[in-house]
């Protein structure tokens, strides 16, 4: 059986082009639309090339429980934040119960929370000088990066990485693990 799956992104959008090239072949995944709220997000031109429709939101209607109705006609079996940076309501936490995931740029419990995203989060681990971060992907709850975790990859950084080389560093693993999670979750 074909399942849906629901992208929400709000930047370049690279996670978002890993999972698509990714899942080209794969019959039984099926992407019906991208939701962003960013006008200018890389994910605009990519769903064009790939013949998916975009819902742009913006805060009132991400908030309002209409929102659901809209959702709901694509029947999703799971809804996938890449690099999306609003905290989901509660209405669609309660609509979609363990169909939320999230992927974090490094190892949660550390650098997570409001504020603690993209670039924020490598120079803060780079400025504590760690000897690793890495991702962590996980189910999205009410608060901020505190969901349970479903997978966590380690990356060493070097005495030479800067927040911008461990960013690279990170994203990679982030292109190789998300989908592997997203298809386990479906079972395709
Ligand atoms: C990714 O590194 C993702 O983990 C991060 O934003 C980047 C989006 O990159 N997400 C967060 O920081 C969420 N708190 P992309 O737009 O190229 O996929």
């Amino acid at each position: 059986m074909v399942k849906n799956v629901i992208l929400f992104a709000s930047g370049n959008g690279s996670n978002v082009a890993a999972i698509l090239s990714h899942c080209k072949n794969i019959s039984d995944i099926h992407f019906p639309v991208i939701v962003t709220n960013n006008p200018k997000a890389g994910v605009i031109q990519l769903a064009k090339e790939n013949g998916i429709d975009v819902l742009l939101i913006n805060k009132a209607i991400f908030d309002s429980a209409v929102f659901l109705d809209t959702l709901e006609r694509y029947q999703p079996s799971l809804l996938v934040l890449a690099g999306f940076l609003w905290r989901v309501p509660a209405y669609l936490i309660e609509a979609f119960p363990k169909q939320i995931i999230n992927i974090h740029p490094a190892l949660l419990p550390k650098y997570g929370g409001k504020g603690m995203y993209g670039h924020h989060v490598h120079e803060a681990v780079i400025a504590n000088a760690e000897k690793q971060s890495g991702i962590t992907i996980h189910m999205v709850n009410k608060e901020y990066d505190e969901g349970t975790i479903l997978l966590q990859k380690k990356v060493d950084i070097t005495p030479t990485d800067t927040a911008q080389t461990l960013a690279s560093k990170v994203l990679a693993l982030e292109h190789e693990w998300y989908v592997q999670v997203i298809r386990n979750l479906l079972q395709v």
